[in-house]
């Protein structure tokens, strides 16, 4: 099974991904609904968080990891990869890759959780990649509540998007990374208010893609994760909203199993 965990919803984005790239491998997923969210939360408490979610997809029989919440993958990583002897896969990676290979890129946008924008870790890996490159970010800590709501449509979720991009807007950004997993179902509000020509990088798939192609060249680990078992969707506190985004996020009917940490 490949184990992917988030604070809560917004990692279905990219469990969603994985499993339109490898449909033959199971995935157990973790939202941890309870204590959601972490992206205000100290990376202390994040890293406490996130190591007791691996432990328990690794307890589930998970042998990859994905750590599919932006905040958990830029505060908690480094101490993941010491604790546990497991393929770890994260969400910053894939979206710098996109950005700093994109031609005539040289103002670069982020946008993220607080816990994210304070970790400087996108500006830190694209820099360690191509110092010319020009980075801006932006935290926009009202966007997981209103995605949460189901206000993905609304007049105010409009307004607050505009309100939060007109810095970068400004600032004449080419690519705009969505450093967080509820953004990607903003995404068409995000790309009207940055401006068509602005290349918006959402890093779910490149994961995926990055999956895949690591499974490829490690068969007999696929052979491993392929084993007929389900999916399954674990959440830390069952709500009727979950239930909801979770259906309209996948596509299809979602049963979720309630586990405690
Ligand atoms: N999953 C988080 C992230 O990608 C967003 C929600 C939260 O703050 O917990 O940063």
């Amino acid at each position: 099974m490949i184990g992917i965990f988030d604070s809560g919803i917004g990692g279905l984005t990219v469990a969603r991904e994985v499993m339109r790239a490898l449909p033959d491998c199971p995935v157990c997923y973790l939202g941890d609904t309870a204590r959601t969210p972490y992206g205000n939360k100290s990376p202390e408490t994040v890293t406490r968080f996130a190591l007791q979610d691996t432990e328990f997809l690794l307890d589930q029989g998970a042998r990859v990891i994905v750590v599919a919440c932006n905040s958990a993958s830029s505060t908690a990583v480094d101490t993941l990869r010491k604790t546990f002897d497991v393929p770890l896969f994260e969400v910053i990676t894939p979206a710098v890759e996109t950005a700093v290979s994109l031609p005539r890129v040289k103002n670069i946008g982020v946008i993220g959780t607080r816990a994210t924008v304070k970790s400087g870790i996108y500006e830190r890996m694209i820099k360690e990649r191509d110092e010319q490159k020009r980075v801006f970010q932006k935290e926009c800590p009202l966007l997981v509540p209103l995605v949460e709501e189901g206000w993905l449509d609304k007049p105010e979720t409009r307004m607050i998007v505009k309100k939060y991009l007109l810095p970068l807007k400004v600032r004449q950004v080419d690519a705009l990374i969505l450093g967080c997993t509820h953004y990607p179902l903003l995404r068409g509000i995000i790309q009207q208010k940055i401006g068509k020509r602005v290349k918006v990088i959402d890093s779910s798939q490149a994961l995926a893609q990055a999956l895949a192609a690591f499974l490829e060249q490690n068969p007999a680990l696929k052979r491993d994760l392929s084993r007929d078992v389900p999916s399954l969707i674990h959440v830390t506190d069952v709500t009727e909203q979950f239930q909801t985004i979770a259906q309209r996020i996948l596509r299809k009917n979602v049963t979720l199993t309630h586990v405690s940490l």
